[in-house]
C-alpha cells in the first residue's frame, strides 16, 4: 500500500489512544457481539479492540487496516491470539458474506471513498449482519483542536505552508447525511446520533490525543501539495501544545470535546 498515514503514529499509538479506547465502549454496547459471531474490525489500527473482541466471541475475528506500521504493531502485540489481519482499506475489503458483525472505531473519518467503503463493508456481512461505527463528526469535530490549528494558520512560521493543507477527513454535519450514505450502500439504519462528549484532560494528554489521530492528517505529507518546509512539524506541534496550555482552565484541564457520530446499521 503506497500511503501509510499512520507510519509515525504507530509506535506510540496504544499509549496515546485514550479517546479512541473510551469511545469504543458505547460502540460495543451498540453492536452487542454474540459469543459465536464472526467479527470484522475495519481500520483496526494497532489491534487494541480486535484483541478485546477475541475475548467476546469464539467465532472468527479479523482486523483490516491500510497502515503497514499499525498492522505490524497489532501482529507483534497479539502473536498468541487467533486473529486474522489483512493489509487493506475499507474500500478494498476482499470478503463476501463472511461476517455477522463489523465495526469501525475512530477509523471511518479516514475513509477516502465512503460510498465504496460502506458497500464493501455491507458485502462482507451475511444477510442480517450489523455494522457499527463511531467517529468524530461535523466540521466542528473538536473545537479545541480547531482553535489550536487556527493559531497554526495565523502564525508566521507555519501560515504559508498551512494555507495549502488539504483536509483528508470525511466529516458530515448531520445525522441525515450519514444515514443517507449508509442507506445508499443498502444498509438499514437502526441508530444514528451525533453526541457531544467532553473529556477534560491536562495539556500533555490532549497533545497525546492529538498525536494519536489528528497529527496523521495535519502533518501528513500527502495532505500538502509540496514537501513540508524544514521545521514545520516541530513548529506546528509547539503551537498546538502552547494553545492547549492556554486553553486549560483554572483546574489545569483542557475541556477537550468531540462531536461523535454513533451508527448502527443492518444488512437487510
Ligand atoms: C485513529 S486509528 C483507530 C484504530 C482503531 N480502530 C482504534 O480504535 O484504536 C485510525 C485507523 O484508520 C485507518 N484507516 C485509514 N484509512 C482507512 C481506510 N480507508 N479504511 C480503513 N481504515 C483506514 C488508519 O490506518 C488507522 O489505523
Amino acid at each position: 500500500m503506497a500511503l501509510d498515514r499512520f507510519a509515525q503514529a504507530a509506535a506510540e499509538y496504544t499509549r496515546r489512544a485514550v479517546v479512541q479506547a473510551s469511545a469504543a465502549e458505547p460502540l460495543f454496547a451498540l453492536l452487542n457481539i454474540g459469543e459465536a459471531e464472526d467479527v470484522l474490525d475495519v481500520g483496526c489500527g494497532a489491534g487494541n479492540l480486535t484483541a478485546r473482541v477475541r475475548g467476546m466471541t469464539r467465532g472468527r475475528v479479523a482486523g483490516v487496516d491500510p497502515s503497514e506500521a499499525m498492522l505490524a504493531g497489532a501482529r507483534r502485540a497479539r502473536e498468541e491470539l487467533d486473529i486474522e489481519y489483512y493489509l487493506c482499506a475499507a474500500e478494498e475489503l476482499p470478503f463476501n458474506r463472511e461476517f455477522d458483525a463489523a465495526f469501525a472505531n475512530s477509523s471511518m473519518q479516514w475513509f477516502a471513498d465512503p460510498p465504496r467503503a460502506f458497500a464493501a463493508i455491507r458485502n462482507a456481512l451475511r444477510p442480517g449482519g450489523r455494522f457499527a461505527a463511531q467517529a468524530p463528526a461535523t466540521s466542528g469535530y473538536c473545537p479545541q483542536f480547531l482553535r489550536a490549528v487556527e493559531e497554526v494558520a495565523r502564525q508566521g512560521e507555519t501560515a504559508a505552508a498551512f494555507a495549502s493543507f488539504k483536509n483528508p477527513w470525511f466529516f458530515r454535519d448531520s445525522v441525515e447525511e450519514y444515514r443517507l450514505l449508509l442507506e445508499g450502500a443498502g444498509f438499514r439504519v437502526i441508530h444514528a446520533v451525533i453526541e457531544r462528549v467532553e473529556t477534560p484532560m491536562p495539556p500533555d494528554t490532549a497533545m497525546d490525543v492529538f498525536e494519536s489521530g489528528a497529527a496523521a492528517g495535519y502533518l501528513g505529507a500527502s495532505c500538502y501539495p509540496a514537501p513540508l518546509p524544514d521545521g514545520y512539524a516541530e513548529a506546528f506541534r509547539r503551537i498546538v501544545r502552547e494553545s492547549f496550555q492556554r486553553q486549560a482552565g483554572a483546574d489545569g484541564l483542557v475541556p477537550l470535546t468531540f462531536n461523535r457520530i454513533m451508527l448502527l446499521a443492518r444488512n437487510p
